[in-house]
């Protein structure tokens, strides 16, 4: 049966980006398929200390994750939403892909030089493996599907080429035991909706990131109103008015940016924002997108602050989330165990 996962990592402040193109999106799921929401918390950890914010800065932002999960109305008791470290099996698992995955994939993937910049001599190991952590993630819940934003396409594409290659490496081993043809499926993802690249404020060609020195260049879940409307009338933008088709929106990027948001929060298409502001000047779109996002962004931002002022709550339910992540998690490592060849107790 399909299954869900996504993760999300617990490194500072969400953002408008990780809204629109996932969590947000998270939800609708769960009346049609079985869903696992983690923070991936040994995912933060492959930055520096200063990135992740110490152990302090660990807890308080993987509850913060968590709060996000439960107020954009992810019911924890239908669904499992866990971080990540109290399930043993997705290190062992990354360790089996650690010795899956070849350095020429793992060469190639465009985040890893991002982040690991030009001092590339000093960037984690834990950082270049990063991709076989994420690939066990999921495979070791034989998730199907898997929600996220366009940045994380080429990470999936390397999940389907682990799982295949495991496949395919022990072949005789999975049919021998009984497992069929393959003990992975490929897990497709899913970059759905008007803002699955959510990009900067300042700059159209860069896309919305945590990580970004300017402030200005990001919508925080946390902003309140006054911050969000400062920074929606700030954003950089062309000095044409909307155009009156969506083609026009072509080589305008941080126009279709501002009208894909604008798209994503009233759950609607570009095509139904231009047919409303096609023609109107930025002067009379700016103050509508901000009026949208603080009424559609404000209940969130409060309920993530009723939430994460009861931090044993939320540690409760990520207690629970990984009991139950543990029973799916733990038959299947064993599978891979005996494929492999570890002898284990039985
Ligand atoms: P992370 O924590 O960087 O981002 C969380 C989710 O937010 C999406 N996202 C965006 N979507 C649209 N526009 C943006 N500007 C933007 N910025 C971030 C991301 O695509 C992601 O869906 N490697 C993952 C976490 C992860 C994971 C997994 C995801 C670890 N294991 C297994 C899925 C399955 C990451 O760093 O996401």
């Amino acid at each position: 049966s399909p299954r869900v996962f996504s993760g999300v990592q617990p490194t500072g402040n969400l953002h408008l980006g990780n809204y629109l193109g996932a969590i947000g999106r998270f939800a609708a799921l769960q009346s049609t398929h079985d869903c696992i929401y983690c923070v991936v918390d040994l995912h933060a950890i492959t930055q520096a200390r200063s990135v992740w914010g110490g152990p302090e800065g660990l807890r308080e932002s993987t509850r913060s994750v968590t709060a996000a999960y439960l107020a954009a109305g992810i019911d924890p008791v239908k669904n499992i939403i866990f971080n990540q470290s109290q399930v043993e099996a997705h290190s062992e698992l990354a360790w089996v892909f650690n010795c899956i995955a070849r350095m020429g994939w793992l060469n190639r993937m465009t985040q890893f030089k991002e982040k690991a910049g030009k001092d590339r001599e000093n960037a984690s190991t834990g950082l270049f493996a990063y991709p076989n952590l994420m690939a066990a993630d999921i495979l070791v819940y034989k998730a199907t599907h898997v929600p996220v934003g366009e940045d994380q396409k080429q990470h999936l594409e390397l999940a389907r080429d682990i799982a295949g290659k495991f496949n395919n490496d022990f072949a005789d081993e999975i049919a021998g035991q009984g497992f069929g043809e393959a003990y992975f499926p490929l897990p497709e993802p899913l970059i759905q909706g008007e803002a699955a690249r959510v990009m900067s404020l300042k700059d159209g060609s860069k896309k919305m990131s945590k990580s970004d020195p300017s402030d200005l260049s990001r919508i925080n879940l946390t902003d309140d109103a006054d911050a969000i409307a400062q920074k929606i009338r700030r954003a950089r933008t062309d000095p044409e008015p909307l155009p009156s088709e969506v083609k026009g929106l072509e080589g305008r990027a941080e126009a279709d940016n501002l009208v894909g948001i604008y798209a994503a929060l009233a759950g609607i298409s570009r095509e139904a924002v231009i047919a409303e502001f096609g023609g109107a000047q930025f002067s009379t779109f700016k103050p509508a997108l901000a009026d949208l996002a603080v009424q559609k962004l404000a209940p969130i931002a409060g309920e993530m602050r009723r939430l994460t002022a009861d931090p044993g709550h939320i540690d409760q339910v990520l207690v629970d989330g990984a009991d139950r992540a543990r029973a799916i998690a733990e038959p299947v490592m064993d599978g891979v165990k005996d494929i492999i060849g570890f002898i284990r107790k039985r």
